[in-house]
């Protein structure tokens, strides 16, 4: 009897011991997780946060019984996220065994490989541009490719921004605020900055809507500001200005908007004083002249004849009018908040509406003043190379760089309370994101993209992204077959850069 007793004594003490072990691990864990910073999920939610890894793991296996394959998540599937994550982490980018892609999938891009791929040797890094070269009093030049797309101070957090802002800044792409504003965290970093002017021209407006040209004239003069860009509309929400809930309206956002605290931000679905291609222009020019610097607009499309007369017009009033670029944005682009139905169902994607803009411009003899810069959903180098291909200047995205931030796709920007603190204001959730981590992923994604996409345009035998053109890709038809993107979307230039060379 007494040796059970001291078995059980034994085994209790083993308990005590085993379980005071696993409070103690718990505890470490904790402490670990709360203070490192490169794991926003582990920071905000410490130990219970890394079951997310395991889960990861766990999947891999089960998927493969259960669940989709890493090709089937919307709006990003798992291939897409992964590439922008190894990225952004400066991991290993390449693959095993073989393509997840579905490469019968209709609107495929195939590009077309050169028997004579470039050499390293012969590579050559993309050529400066410069915007605004003949109709500005202080053009803008850059040799970067791939920019950080709009999102607004509001949408996104102090943190992301500050992050966004100096990865920038290290990476030497421009960062465009977006329609909330331009803020401190926006400059912090000293990256170059498009100053966006939405609907409601928040932080350049006055009490009754209208543009206040002193305003204006403060935020130019910042040096780092170096482009314009008034807001049409964008992809996710065509004809709906902006929408930030109350609940992320702080006393900080509420001041570099000049609104209320608290209070729902709803931007009117146009510019009060813009409601055709004359008024247009005008503003154009106007905001031009008192900045001095490059003025565009950004829009999606859907209606196009307006844009055939715009150009028309602004060759008519001479030289120097007219927008320096046009940011095509795609009908399926992201946002903090939109209604469904325009999220889903109105304005072309960029595959269809980019080469339809490029053609107007050629056509209407714009194309050598008028930059243009594409986005949606152009988060991994394939993406960035068909719309090069097509023929776009720059590219940028917004979504690509959320997850460069480490955004998990919660898919929960309306509402406070994403897990990886870039779209909310709950301080607690902020600790996740630490910007100065952030700013060096934000920075590799940068800078590994672009290596990626010049990957792509070497092995068709170009020196550099610029150079491809729309004979370098072929999309998957329904009958499985591809045709090279110049015969499903001819060039309508008579002088083309674009001319298929003879064969
Ligand atoms: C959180 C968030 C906020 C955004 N805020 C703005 C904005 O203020 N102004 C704007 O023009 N577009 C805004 N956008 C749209 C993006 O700039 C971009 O046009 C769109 O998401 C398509 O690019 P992507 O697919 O690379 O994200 C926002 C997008 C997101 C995800």
């Amino acid at each position: 009897m007494e040796i059970v007793n001291q078995v059980l004594g034994l085994f209790a003490y083993l308990f005590v011991f085993a379980a005071g072990l696993a409070v103690l691990s718990v505890v470490v864990l904790y402490v670990v997780d709360i203070t490192q910073t490169t794991h926003a999920i582990r920071r905000n939610y410490p130990v219970i946060g890394r079951f997310r890894y395991f889960f990861e793991e766990l999947g891999e296996f089960f998927r493969q019984y259960f669940f989709a394959m890493d090709r089937e998540e919307m709006p990003f599937n798992r291939a897409e996220r992964s590439w922008v994550y190894r990225a952004a982490k400066g991991l290993d980018n390449t693959v095993a065994f073989g393509s997840t892609r579905d490469l019968g999938r209709v609107g495929t891009p195939v590009f077309v490989n050169c028997p004579w791929p470039t050499l390293d040797s012969d590579a050559a890094d993309p050529q400066p541009i410069t915007v605004g070269e003949a109709t500005c009093r202080h053009p803008y030049t850059t040799d970067r490719i791939f920019h950080v797309s709009g999102m607004s101070f509001g949408a996104i957090s102090e943190p992301a921004i500050r992050a966004l802002s100096n990865g920038a800044h290290m990476a030497g792409c421009w960062l465009n605020t977006g329609e909330g504003g331009l803020s401190p965290f926006h400059l912090e970093g000293g990256a170059d900055i498009v100053f966006q002017i939405g609907t409601a021209k928040y932080g350049v407006c006055k009490a009754d809507g209208s543009l206040d040209e002193d305003k204006l004239r403060e935020i130019a003069a910042h040096e780092q500001v170096r482009m314009f860009e008034i807001k049409l509309s964008q992809g996710a929400k065509p004809g709906k200005g902006g929408m930030l809930p109350g609940a992320k309206v702080t006393e900080e956002i509420a001041a570099v908007r000049g609104i209320q605290v608290g209070q729902d931000s709803n931007s009117p679905n146009r510019h009060l004083d813009i409601a055709n291609t004359h008024e247009l222009l005008d503003f154009i020019d106007r905001v031009r002249e008192i900045t001095g610097k490059p003025v565009g607009f950004k829009t999606v499309i859907g209606a196009y004849g307006w844009l055939q007369d715009l150009c028309w017009e602004a060759q008519s009033r001479g030289p120097t009018s007219g927008p320096d670029f046009i940011t095509v944005d795609s009908g399926d682009g992201g946002t903090g908040a939109a209604p469904m139905p325009l999220m889903d169902c109105v304005g072309m994607t960029v595959r269809e509406s980019l080469p339809l803009v490029i053609n107007i411009l050629g056509e209407t003899g714009m194309r050598d003043r008028v930059k243009v810069i594409a986005s949606g959903k152009m988060i991994i180098p394939s993406a960035v190379a068909t719309a090069f291909c097509m023929g776009a200047d720059f590219v940028v995205t917004a979504r690509g760089f959320m997850f460069s931030l480490g955004c998990i796709q919660a898919m929960k920007c309306n509402q406070n309370t994403c897990p990886t603190g870039i779209t909310t204001h709950d301080k607690r959730l902020h600790r996740g994101l630490v910007p100065a981590d952030k700013a060096e992923r934000v920075k590799r994604y940068q800078r590994q993209m672009e290596k990626e996409v010049s990957m792509i345009a070497h092995s068709c035998g170009v020196s550099e992204p610029r150079q491809l053109r729309r004979y370098h890709c072929r999309l998957v038809q329904a009958n499985g077959t591809t045709l090279p993107m110049d015969e499903i979307y001819p060039y309508r230039d008579a002088k083309s850069r674009a001319q298929r060379p003879v064969a």
